[in-house]
Order: structure tokens, then C-alpha cells, then sequence
């Protein structure tokens, strides 16, 4: 029989502090900087996101949406063979920060007496704020194939350490964060949970209107390690590759737009939301926001959203839910669920 692969658990976490819009702009203003609640709610829809503190990293915030998702499944670190961690912001240049959060992983596991989680697959995926899409698309396949049996797909970010403070335009609209989901390998079952289809796409053309230019080279920084972002040319685009992905991902499963339950977009910009709910005719009380509370966590908003909607009620067993990202490569694409 076929092998699907279905969400059985998800989870998230958010650093301690919390930056709302008038804190932030207090800190612009002692930067000299002209900005203020009105102009970011008006321009976005943001009142609110978290910033890491010093010794914070990417893999522990992923390491308690892992825990959170673990409990949700009912699983144990040791129940997992692969982990795809989503991440601009990686702990390190390498080893991938997925290496790193199954060690974390296996210490926590250890010191409640249990087994780890080593000896599975893990590795990063690179796609910016479209990288959980990615992530789960990887996964969907590697459980579909039998080449792993259950996986932790996680988004986690501390876009925070990219963020120019002397740029108004960029630093108001995004914050760090973590969201993960369990994945397992089950066999087909009519109308039972499952990824029902996936979409991703890229067109590398575009590098240039969302990017940290930086590289290291010789023990240094080489060129701008800032983000730096056209937000009216990723707004232009973004707008019309979500409403392609999410045609495309419903045709690939035989469906329509009233057969979706919710639609859990990236975080990016509320317009940006409402602008593609518009288009696939879907009302705004079906689309799951967040972005008011956590700003743009970059691939971590998609699972950070879905945690959240999965936790409060609104997301429930049986429902259809599509998920869908955009961001920096320029990167796109879709995965349609039944939870
Ligand atoms: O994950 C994908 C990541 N990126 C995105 O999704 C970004 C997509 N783009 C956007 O969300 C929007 O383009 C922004 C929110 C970034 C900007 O909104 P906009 O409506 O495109 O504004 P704008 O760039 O046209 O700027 C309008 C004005 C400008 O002033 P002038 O030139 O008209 O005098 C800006 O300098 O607003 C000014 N401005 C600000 N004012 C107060 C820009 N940032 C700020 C700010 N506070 N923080």
C-alpha cells in the first residue's frame, strides 16, 4: 500500500523579550530615526514581535518547538530518524543547525533517562521565509519513499542579529521565533490526514530585492551582513506567486478554494494576506494571522501560525489547511494538509 505522511503533533516558542511597536520606535527615535505605531500598524499589521537575548540561538528556540511538537505527537526524541530544521540564521556557518538541535535533542531526552535521537538524518534547508514549504516538501518525500519513518520539520529564526537598526524601512517588520511540526510515514487511508500535495518553486533573478550580500572570507565579514529589501518589489511579486502556488497545489489535489478550511500564509505583511485571500476568494476568517503578535519570523511563521491555531481550536483533526511562503531567492510554493 501507498505511504503518505501526516502532521501528528505541532509546537512552537518565542524568545522572552517582547518589542512592541512603541518600544521599537523609542529606540528608533534615539537613533534619530522618524517612525511610530500608526505608520508600521497602517504599513503591515505588526503591533508586536520577540527579540533573542544574547546567548540565545536558533537551535534552542527550535529545540523547545521540537519538545512542544514531541509532547503533541506523543513521541520521544528517540521515535525521530530525520530532522529538516528551516533557517536563515543559522548557530553556525556549519555544521547545520538541524545536527546541532538532534544533540540538543538527545541531552534533553538523556536527562529525563531516556534514549536520544542520534544516528538519524538531519540537515538544514535554505529558503528563506519560504523554507518550512521546503522543509515539508523534503520530508514529505523522504517519508513517502520509506527512506525515514518519522521526522521533526522545523522553522526557526533569530532574524533579529540581521537586522539594520539605522534602516526604519526593514527593522520594524520582523522578529525571531520557532515553530515545528511531527511528520510520520502512514499508509494511504481514504480521506485520513495527510500532505495532499506540495508546490515549490525558485527564480534566482530576483537575489537582489531581499538579501544579506555578506560572505565570510579569510576570518572576516566580506560585504554588508544586513538585511537589505525592495519591500514594493517583494510585495509586487509576492502577491502574484501566492495566488499561483495556491492554485497550483489545490489542482495537484484535485481540489477548489471552498474545500479550504484555513489558509495559514507567511507572515509577512497583513496586506500582503488579505490581498491573496481576496484573490482565491477566501474570507479573512479563514486565514490564520499572527503577524500582528510576531511580526515576520522568516520560516518560522508558517508552524509558529499553525501552532498557534492548532492550540487555540481553531485548526482541527479532519480539516483542510494550506500553507503557503514567499521570500528571499526569490522563493515560493505551497503544501495543502488534512490535519
Ligand atoms: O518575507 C518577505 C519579506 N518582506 C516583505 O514581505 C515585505 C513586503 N513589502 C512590504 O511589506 C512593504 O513594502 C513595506 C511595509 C516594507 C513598506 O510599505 P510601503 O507601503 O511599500 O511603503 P513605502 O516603502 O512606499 O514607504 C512609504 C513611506 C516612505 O516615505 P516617503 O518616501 O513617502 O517620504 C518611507 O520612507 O514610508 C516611509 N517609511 C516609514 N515611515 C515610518 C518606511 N519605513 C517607515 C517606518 N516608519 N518604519
Amino acid at each position: 500500500m501507498a505511504l503518505v505522511s501526516r502532521i501528528t503533533g505541532t509546537g512552537s516558542a518565542l524568545p522572552a523579550q517582547r518589542m512592541p511597536n512603541a518600544d521599537l520606535v523609542a529606540m528608533l527615535a534615539q537613533r534619530g530615526l522618524d517612525s511610530s505605531d500608526d505608520w508600521i500598524v497602517d504599513r503591515t499589521g505588526i503591533r508586536n514581535r520577540y527579540f533573542v537575548g544574547p546567548d540565545e540561538q536558533t537551535s534552542d528556540l527550535a529545540l523547545r518547538a521540537c519538545v512542544a511538537a514531541l509532547e503533541a505527537a506523543s513521541c520521544k526524541a528517540s521515535d525521530i530518524d530525520l530532522i529538516i530544521v528551516a533557517t536563515s540564521t543559522p548557530d553556525m556557518v556549519f555544521p547545520s543547525t538541524a545536527t546541532i538541535l538532534q544533540h540538543k535533542l538527545t541531552l534533553a531526552a538523556q536527562a529525563k533517562g531516556e534514549p536520544g535521537a542520534a544516528g538519524g538524518v538531519a540537515f538544514d534547508v535554505q529558503a528563506v521565509c519560504s523554507g518550512f514549504v521546503y522543509a515539508l516538501t523534503v520530508a514529505d518525500a523522504l517519508l513517502r519513499t520509506g527512506t525515514a519513518r518519522r521526522a521533526l520539520v522545523v522553522g526557526a529564526e533569530v532574524f533579529s542579529r540581521l537586522l539594520d537598526f539605522n534602516d526604519r524601512t526593514t527593522c520594524v517588520l520582523f522578529g525571531d521565533g520557532a515553530g515545528a511540526v511531527v511528520l510520520e510515514a502512514c499508509e494511504h487511508s481514504g480521506d485520513g490526514p495527510a500532505i495532499l500535495a506540495t508546490d515549490i518553486h525558485a527564480d534566482g533573478q530576483y537575489t537582489g530585492i531581499l538579501c544579506v550580500p555578506g560572505h565570510v572570507r579569510g576570518g572576516q565579514v566580506v560585504g554588508d551582513p544586513l538585511l537589505r529589501m525592495d519591500g514594493q518589489a517583494v510585495f509586487k511579486l509576492a502577491v502574484g506567486v501566492l495566488e499561483s502556488t495556491a492554485r497550483a497545489v489545490l489542482a495537484k489535489a484535485a481540489l477548489t478554494e471552498s474545500d479550504v478550511d484555513w489558509l495559514v500564509p507567511h507572515q509577512a505583511n497583513i496586506r500582503i494576506m488579505q490581498g491573496t485571500a481576496r484573490k482565491l476568494r477566501l474570507g479573512m476568517d479563514k486565514v490564520v494571522v499572527t503577524v500582528d503578535q510576531h511580526g515576520n519570523t522568516s520560516a518560522a511563521s508558517i508552524p509558529l501560525a499553525l501552532d498557534c491555531a492548532v492550540r487555540d481550536g481553531r485548526v482541527r483533526p479532519g480539516q483542510v489547511v494550506l500553507m503557503e511562503g514567499v521570500g528571499g531567492g526569490f522563493t515560493w510554493g505551497s503544501v495543502l494538509v488534512r490535519m
